[in-house]
C-alpha cells in the first residue's frame, strides 16, 4: 500500500536522526492521521536516563503541535533481530489518540513485519473518562 510505504520511508529516515548515545538503539516512528498527514519522531535519550523520550512520544508531540488528534496508523522501526513493539507506556500514549481502527505497524529495516489493531497490543487500556 502506497501510504504505508511512505510511512515506512518517513519513519526510517527519521530513525537515522535519533539521539541515542546511551543505548545505541535508534528508533523511528511515523503517524498517519485520517487527513492523510504524516508526523514523525525519533527517540531522544538523556544523560539522566529516565528523562529520555521514545520515538512514539516525539511523533505524537509533532501531531499535536500541528493541531491533529487522531492516529489512523503508527509505524515503529528499529534495526533489531527481535521486532520491537511499543512498551506499555507508549501504548497508553497511542491509545489516547486511537480508535478501534487504529493500526500499529512494527518494522525492521526491510519493511513492515507485523501489524496489529491497538486493542490486540493493549486490550485493557486505562480508559476512565477524566476529560473536563
Ligand atoms: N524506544 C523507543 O523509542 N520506542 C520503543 O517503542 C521502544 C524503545 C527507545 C527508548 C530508548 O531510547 C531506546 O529505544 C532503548 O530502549
Amino acid at each position: 500500500m502506497v501510504m504505508l510505504d511512505t510511512l515506512f520511508e518517513k519513519a526510517s529516515e527519521t530513525r537515522k536522526n535519533a539521539y541515542a548515545p546511551y543505548s545505541s538503539f535508534n528508533v523511528g516512528a511515523a503517524i498517519l492521521t485520517p487527513s492523510g498527514h504524516i508526523y514523525v519522531g525519533a527517540n531522544v535519550e538523556n544523560v539522566s536516563y529516565p528523562c529520555g523520550m521514545c520515538a512514539e512520544s516525539g511523533a505524537i508531540s509533532a501531531m499535536i503541535a500541528a493541531g491533529e488528534y487522531q492516529i489512523a496508523d503508527i509505524l515503529i522501526v528499529a534495526d533489531s533481530k527481535n521486532l520491537i513493539s511499543p512498551c506499555g507506556a507508549g501504548l497508553q500514549r497511542i491509545a489516547e489518540f486511537a480508535d478501534d481502527h487504529t493500526m500499529i505497524h512494527l518494522a525492521d529495516l526491510e519493511g513492515i513485519k507485523q501489524s496489529y489493531p491497538i486493542a490486540k497490543l493493549l486490550p485493557v487500556a486505562f480508559a476512565e473518562d477524566l476529560k473536563k
